[in-house]
């Protein structure tokens, strides 16, 4: 008979074997398997999770030099996400796109990137002193978000810059966006440059054929995967793929040994071998079963007033209505009537909200409502006609960036996160160079980042920001009243 590999989880097994041990542990954690945890904890996470955080023991393998359970693991990982060689990860697709940034990368080499990343990448920019060269994403005027770089941009940005040492695309974007990522790959082989790709929310791309295409099945060197976004692994778990011999592996491997915690939760590292025995199991079905019900929510949201989906044909998940704020209180009360049934989007804007659904709101049971009433002229909403209105300026539209061939930094990431800084009322800092990273979160992609020009159009958006309630993470004043500057700019030596 023939044995199914991914019918075994080998970390987890282990992982479960240790926690039934009864040992006097006189290894780390402190809370030694639970005895010594706040009761309020152990009330919370259960004595059996407690028991299974657990240090390298011999039986669990060592992440950073595996040889047992966790190579296993990550073979198995690699098989069934058409790998050649997986890496799990302790530190989310963060640490991952900022390890494959410093794989492809060395101080000065230039990459080329859509300015809408991640800032994970802006990260792995200051750590590399890579060189970004920014490609303009497209852009969604009517929803006022960016999409994808097209291949044509980066063909640009390739010949413009002929000594480019990899290409990164984030695919699919936060809003589920994907670009042409076959034809980018096909550029930048053509090169003989690496393509890596931000996949942080693509993890279950692979198990589904109406599913965009995975990133490695469209080519990609080096693809990383938030396991816990899309599939069911816990929060930080996530993997980095690599095919070919584009990227250097032993670069990727040195990497992530500098951004990882030396004392990695086994318990991330178990989710991710249980997440691919899942998937490798039961994928197809579970996102068959998934796009139905997403199919179904698409058409049962489409009719509520107010309310619109971004189209399917761009995989995205976006709820918005068009007409804000014409019909801003009847879209929020939408909103707070989406909420009272605790449905919860992952991120609520002004006038978008971008719900996650994964395999795992299959369990889900709804809360039964009592049928209201509705008005007879409920209906004749649907039909309502979008009227414009002055867009909020996006990061990606109204910033005035130079067109790509043009947009060259004053100053390098790294070059301007190092050099000496001054803190300045945010109504002086216009036409500075920033110092920090200034990052509207959720999604995390940076509205100004270390060596940007600060404009007038980025702390309109930001403040606009603020106005409306949304969290401004990364820089030093969260209320941007006051702005991180470099001091003397033009005394910087670039790199
Ligand atoms: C596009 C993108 N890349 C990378 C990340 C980082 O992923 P993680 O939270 O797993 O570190 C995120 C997180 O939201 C993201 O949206």
């Amino acid at each position: 008979m023939q044995v199914n590999p991914h019918d075994t989880i080998p970390l987890l097994a282990s992982l479960h074997t240790c926690a039934q041990a009864d040992d006097a542990p006189f290894y780390t954690p402190g809370h030694k398997r639970g005895r010594g945890t706040p009761e309020a904890l152990t009330q919370l996470l259960g004595l059996q999770a407690l028991r299974s955080d657990l240090p390298e023991l011999p039986e669990l393998d060592n992440l950073f030099a595996p040889q047992g359970a966790i190579l296993a693991a990550q073979e198995l990982a690699a098989l069934a996400f058409g790998a050649e060689e997986t890496w799990f990860l302790v530190n989310g697709s963060t640490c991952g796109v900022i390890a494959s940034i410093l794989a492809a990368c060395q101080p000065g080499d230039k990459i080329i990137l859509p300015r809408n990343v991640h800032q994970s990448a802006i990260a792995g920019l200051i750590l590399s002193g890579a060189i970004p060269i920014f490609v303009q994403p497209e852009y969604d005027a009517e929803l006022d978000i960016a999409h994808s770089i097209t291949p044509e941009a980066v063909s640009a940005a390739l010949a413009a810059h002929p000594d480019t040492k990899a290409v990164l695309v984030v695919y699919p974007t936060y809003y589920g966006a994907c670009g042409e990522i076959a034809a980018i790959a096909c550029l930048a082989h053509q090169g003989n440059i690496p393509l890596i790709v931000d996949e942080a929310h693509g993890a279950h791309f692979a198990f589904h054929p109406d599913l965009p295409l995975s990133a490695l099945a469209a080519g990609a060197d080096v693809t990383v995967q938030s396991i816990h976004k899309t599939l069911s692994a816990l929060t930080q778990a996530a993997m980095l793929h690599v095919q070919g011999g584009r990227i250097d592996r032993d670069r990727i491997r040195k990497s992530l040994a500098l951004v990882q915690s030396t004392s990695p939760s086994y318990l991330l590292l178990a989710s991710l071998d249980a997440a691919r025995h899942q998937v490798a199991t039961q994928g197809f079905e579970l996102m068959e079963r998934t796009l139905n019900l997403a199919d179904q929510a698409r058409s049962q949201v489409q009719q509520i007033p107010y309310l619109s989906v971004l189209q399917a044909k761009k995989n995205a998940r976006i709820l918005g209505s068009r007409s804000y704020p014409a019909h801003r209180h009847r879209f929020r009360a939408r909103h707070r009537r989406l909420h009272g049934r605790r449905i919860s989007p992952s991120t609520t804007r002004h006038y978008r909200r971008t719900p996650i659904p994964t395999p795992s709101h299959l369990h889900h049971q709804p809360r039964q409502h009592p049928k209201r009433s509705r008005s007879p002229n409920h209906r004749t909403h649907k039909t309502h006609k979008a009227i414009s209105f002055p867009l909020f300026p996006s990061s990606f539209s109204l910033f005035p960036f130079p067109p790509p061939s043009s947009l060259r930094l004053p100053l390098s990431p790294r070059t301007a996160f190092f050099a000496p800084t001054q803190t300045l009322p945010i109504e002086q800092a216009i036409d500075q160079i920033c110092a920090e990273l200034v990052c509207p979160y959720p999604p995390g992609i940076p509205a100004l980042f270390p060596g940007e020009p600060i404009t007038q159009a980025a702390i309109d958006y930001l403040q606009q920001l603020l106005t409306i309630g949304g969290i401004i993470s990364g820089c030093a004043d969260p209320t941007l009243k006051t702005l991180q500057v470099i001091k003397n700019p033009l005394g910087q030596v670039i790199n």
